[in-house]
């Protein structure tokens, strides 16, 4: 007996070193029994019960009713960790007196890995059932319409496909820990100035072939709630917009889970009732009225407040809540491997941009460290904030590698730029919510950073930002350019292996730099004369503003690529220290009328290194307005040096339609395409074609 007792023990220690998380992926209940048992509780609440249960509680919470066995259920902060603010509740989260801050959505989209983008969920899903959070307040999934919104670092990019193939692995892994996704912020908020008092105006076909696609995949892969925007679309408040819940998102797109709004995000609560919205958070707004009242005065039926709590109800039923304490300690145990995720994250979402030889960055040279981030953490800020712990700082990890090789001056003179061997600059900015920033760096900043690259033509240049940012006037004479968005707090560490060379870089940017803000298509969406900071606390003073979507479907590289804009860095566009080709590709449609594409990629390089390939499709002879080319797949590949893979793609005829709003449903038509493959939207060495 003792022997099988130690050989078990034994596999024990072995598995566990083999980091294999024993515990089972939770299991969903399914949606028919979840409504089922939900169908039996209402019967049993009262209609005042009904009532509260329609608005938040306690700002971040879900009522619960002790007489029914249901407990408050809590809703957390956000996409890429858990928020441990000083204003929740005292006796929360305070199971954690720490948690992981993992690197912003917009690094993660960078390292066009779906899997890794599963893992890093998994692992925040860990913490957020070791801190007792049972939703999750993100993935934030809006597509990148232009750059000076504040809020892009917390979304994954331009592209709807890639935003949606991320984020659906992202809602996989976090829900495969119990804890629920909510995609967000449905749909058309993609600027942050005055965004309660804006309008987006956005066309049925540019909704459906660029705004809605990754809500759609995050629904399909079981997201089981979904937050709407601040905003209004086509002129009523998203959080009170029935052609948009109850019509779009309930009908068309099958969504069947719990519906939250924004937090102090809805207008009049009588529309809210009649929209499929099912609970108006925080839940303290003064309407004037009650949900209880308005009932009383007839003015909402049983039937609506019914449809209403059901979701919620079935919500919670088919994640668990109800049959769990909140907490759950066992979790804890996994969170020191969640610094390991947050740094393998980092190192693949970095993109090294411009590199004239310079990186990997040997030792021995005179170095001289300068600039905004050496000593201080880049972050977003805003309702998604994590401070994190045990934060990395790049001059820190530099010192580590290089020694005294490295000189760190905030404030270096000309004379000191020019005598060192090697100058790394870190520039950025801070990024947040409820606040656009401009697309340029502040003049001094941008001036500054001129006169360096000027003085050294040996200067690396780290932009740690949550946007595109303008370095036109400075790429050119830079010797290297690190897009290091907000890392994380093992963010540094990570760059500074790439710059060693450590880390062989490896990202790809979800969205364009374009060489000037007046190039973009949402060059328009501030008002004229709009100052850029909100200085108005409330946000519902200023007067509505319309923000015309009037490029439609061209958003990003489909804007650029059709007007034969030559933007900074192309969408897809990222570096290695190794190099790679692509061979001959084949492109055809097989018997059963699938578009099947295969391409050979080599690592022609020295040195292991990934490479993202992706796959672009065109109509030649569209009928109507179409992008050029638009993302239908990608695969990221590690090779060794010599080693080749033959890679295969295979695409869905109705994957490559369009919206035909005169059908109102999905075409695609006959005729030819090009399928293009290349390592970036601006590199496509191989143009097939192909007849449907
Ligand atoms: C915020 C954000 C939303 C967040 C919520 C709760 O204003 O728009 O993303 O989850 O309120 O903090």
């Amino acid at each position: 007996m003792r022997k099988i007792i130690n050989l078990l023990s034994a596999a024990a220690a072995f598995l566990a070193g083999l980091n294999i998380y024993a515990a089972e992926d939770f299991r969903i209940m399914d949606c028919e029994t979840a409504y089922h048992k939900a169908d039996s509780i209402l019967k049993t609440f009262s209609v005042e019960e009904k009532c509260l249960m329609v608005r938040g509680y306690e700002k971040f919470f879900i009522r619960g009713y002790a007489n029914h066995g249901l407990r408050p259920v809590f809703m957390c902060d956000a996409s890429m960790g858990l928020r441990l603010s000083e204003k929740l509740p005292e006796n929360l989260i305070r199971q954690l007196d720490s948690s992981t801050a993992f690197p912003s959505s917009v690094l993660l989209a960078s390292t066009f890995n779906p899997e890794l983008s599963y893992e890093y969920a998994r692992a925040l899903g860990e913490e957020c059932r070791a801190g007792g959070v049972d939703i999750l307040l993100g993935p934030g999934i809006n597509i990148t319409r232009q750059a000076r919104c504040g809020r892009t670092f917390e979304y994954m990019g331009e592209d709807p496909y890639l935003t949606g193939t991320m984020a659906a692995e992202y809602v996989r892994g976090l829900q495969s820990t119990g804890t629920a996704a909510c995609i967000k912020h449905f749909i058309g908020n993609q600027t942050e100035w005055y965004r309660k008092s804006s309008n987006s105006i956005i066309d049925p076909r540019t909704i459906h072939e660029i705004y809605l696609p990754a809500f759609k995949k995050c629904i399909d892969a079981g997201a089981m709630s979904l937050m709407t925007a601040y905003n209004m679309l086509n002129g009523t408040h998203a959080g009170e917009n029935r052609e948009l819940i109850k019509g779009i998102l309930r009908e068309e797109l099958g969504f069947k889970w719990l519906v939250m709004s924004d937090w102090e995000s809805i207008w009049d609560l009588e529309r809210m009732v009649h929209s499929g919205q099912n609970i108006e958070m925080p839940g303290d707004w003064d309407f004037g009225t009650g949900v209880q009242e308005l009932f009383d005065e007839g003015k909402i039926t049983m039937e609506e407040l019914d449809d209403m709590v059901r979701p919620i109800l079935a919500t919670c039923i088919a994640m668990g809540f109800y049959e769990r304490p909140q907490y759950d300690s066992s979790y804890s145990e996994r969170i020191p491997e969640h610094v390991k995720t947050a740094r393998k994250v980092a190192r693949e979402g970095i993109v090294l941009l411009k590199n004239n030889g310079i990186l990997p960055l040997s030792g021995g040279k005179k170095i001289l460290l300068t600039g905004k981030f050496i000593d201080e953490v880049p972050r977003g800020k805003g309702s998604s904030i994590v401070t994190g712990y045990n934060n990395t700082l790049l001059g820190r990890e530099l010192a580590g590698i290089y020694g005294d090789d490295l000189l760190v001056c905030k404030n270096p003179g000309l004379e000191e730029i020019r005598k060192a061997e090697v100058v790394i600059l870190s520039c950025g900015t801070v990024d947040s919510e409820n606040r656009e920033r401009p697309f340029e760096l502040p003049e001094e900043e941008e001036k500054w950073i001129c006169s360096v690259v000027e003085a050294n033509p040996n200067t690396i240049i780290v932009m740690n930002t949550g946007n595109a940012t303008r370095m036109t006037a400075f790429n050119d004479k830079a010797a290297a350019i690190l897009y290091g968005w907000y890392p994380g707090q093992e963010g540094q560490a990570a760059m500074a292996e790439i710059i060693s060379g450590a880390v062989n870089p490896s990202g790809k940017l979800p969205l364009t730099i374009e060489k000037n803000f007046a190039d973009s298509p949402g060059a328009n969406t501030l008002p004229k004369g709009a100052q850029f900071f909100n200085e108005l606390k409330n946000e519902r003073m200023i007067k509505f503003y319309d923000v015309h979507y009037d490029e439609g479907v061209l958003v990003g590289y489909r804007w650029y690529d059709t007007k034969g804009i030559e933007p900074l860095y192309h969408f897809g566009h990222g570096l290695s220290y190794t190099s790679f080709s692509l061979g001959k590709g084949m492109a055809e449609v097989t018997p059963d009328g699938r578009i099947k594409c295969e391409v050979t990629l080599r690592n022609t390089g020295r040195r292991e290194g990934k490479e993202v390939v992706q796959l672009y499709v065109g109509e030649k002879s569209p009928s109507v307005v179409r992008p050029v080319k638009e993302l239908k797949a990608f695969r990221k590949v590690s090779l060794a040096p010599g080693e080749r893979r033959r890679l295969e793609f295979v695409i869905e005829p109705d994957e490559i339609g369009f919206w035909d709003s005169a059908e109102n449903g999905w075409k695609t038509n006959g005729g030819k395409y090009v399928i293009s493959v290349g390592t970036s939207s601006g590199d496509t060495p191989l143009n097939m074609e192909i007849s449907l």
